[in-house]
């Protein structure tokens, strides 16, 4: 037997991991000390009423002989919930089929499992700054990597490049780590690069629910032509406060094709083969996250984080702390204050202000010098926080 060897050019441990482990052993050398959490995007609100009362009514039918559900016909997910995500893009703008949307367990899961349909050793162009699991699954699956570089010149939203031949490109808007947000010029230079080179986008749209500046694109069908070279993977992690529920959906339009090949016949038979489908009773809670009581619900928790990153702005405004994001987006990418580099700032944070953000280089080698804060923290701890690292970075006369 041999194991897979691109495992070994993985880094040691998984960014958000590492950080994990740096925070239990200074909570545990510190056990008296209120660590503030800014590090890994997880939210801090609980689920909408009316994803409540829809998960315990699936709950109750799981519990009666004739309204109890086994496996789904369709792994692609109900068609009641596949419904309301065509009616959730029939909102924003576009045209979508039943048979384009495929529900998932989560953003993450796709982000990996749609490799499955791309050959392997493929060469991918991944931005940088990233979400580190669009590297790492990648690596694993021996494909060859190419890096788009976000910079504080572009923006944190490159273009493309014409002299540079790939066959996928990844995009994510708004961006995670930098809150960066493309315009539909940007993303329609991309899709006329993919249309040029026959490449695929992965286009991830998970934190889509943070735009709320109008004429940005919250999905890539709003560009012409990307039903002909993108695949759209979404959740309802952060829009709803999915992230130990675990739904999302991706979008393979039904005539995506490369080299004849149709990617949505070979994403169905893919999921048909390896995946049994999301739970009946988190299909209906996901239902009910895109009625109309789930989106006035849900969009006053998303108010409640744009306002903690307001509140992180603002602290880092009158500090004179240079950022981007925060505006569309539930992250702030903070530089370091006098060119300290992430990890030195990282650990200065966590032992002198008992805060912790997630270190700008684990998403990339651009990422260098910058520190990620999430704004999915409760707004007293985000108050709490920014007195905190200012009154440290005073201390410290790095301000
Ligand atoms: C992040 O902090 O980047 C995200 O929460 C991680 C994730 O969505 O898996």
């Amino acid at each position: 037997m041999r194991a897979n060897s691109n495992f070994d050019r993985l880094e040691q441990s998984y960014l958000f991991s590492t950080v994990a482990r740096k925070v239990a052993a200074f909570k545990q050398a510190n056990p008296d000390v209120t660590v503030i959490k800014m590090g890994i995007g997880d939210v801090t609100q609980p689920l909408a009423p009316s994803i409540i009362t829809a998960l315990s009514q699936a709950t109750k039918e799981m519990s009666q002989a004739d309204t109890f559900r086994g496996y789904c016909d369709d792994a692609e997910g109900y068609e009641f919930l596949r419904a309301a995500v065509t009616d959730h893009y029939a909102r924003l703008g576009a045209d979508l089929g039943l048979d384009e949307v495929f529900i998932s367990d989560g953003a993450k899961s796709d982000l990996g499992n749609i490799l499955d349909i791309i050959e392997s050793g493929s060469k991918i162009l991944i931005p940088d700054p990233v979400y580190p699991a669009y590297v790492d699954t990648n690596v694993m699956n021996g494909n060859t990597i190419l890096y788009s570089k976000g910079t504080i010149e572009n923006g944190f939203a490159p273009l493309p490049d014409d002299s540079v031949d790939v066959d996928v490109v990844y995009i994510c808007s708004p961006n995670n780590p930098t809150g960066a947000v493309y315009t539909a010029e940007g993303l329609a230079a991309w899709v006329a690069y993919a249309l040029e080179h026959n490449a695929l986008i992965i286009f991830d749209s998970a934190y889509e629910a943070f735009i709320r500046e109008p004429g940005l694109p919250h999905t890539i069908y709003e560009i012409e032509g990307a039903e002909k070279c993108a695949i759209e993977i979404s959740s309802f992690s952060k829009r709803a406060g999915f992230t130990g529920v675990r739904c999302g959906f991706t979008v393979v339009p039904r005539n995506l094709e490369v080299c004849e090949s149709n990617l949505n016949a070979f994403w169905r038979r893919r999921q048909n083969t390896k995946f049994n489908g999301v739970p009946y009773i988190v299909q209906r809670a996901a239902q009910a996250a895109l009625s109309e009581t789930g989106r006035k619900e849900t969009a006053e928790q998303v108010d409640t984080y744009l306002r903690n990153a307001q509140i992180i702005g603002d602290a880092f405004d009158s500090m004179g702390i240079a950022y981007t994001g925060g505006r569309n987006a539930p992250y702030i990418w903070a530089r370091c204050p006098k060119g300290m580099c992430s990890w030195d700032f990282f650990d200065l944070m966590l032992e002198k202000a008992h805060c912790v953000a997630t270190p700008g280089v684990g998403f990339g080698s651009a990422g260098e010098g910058f520190v990620r804060f999430s704004a999915f923290g409760r707004t007293d701890d985000c108050k709490t926080a920014m007195e905190r690292i200012q009154q440290m970075l005073e201390e410290e006369e790095l301000i």
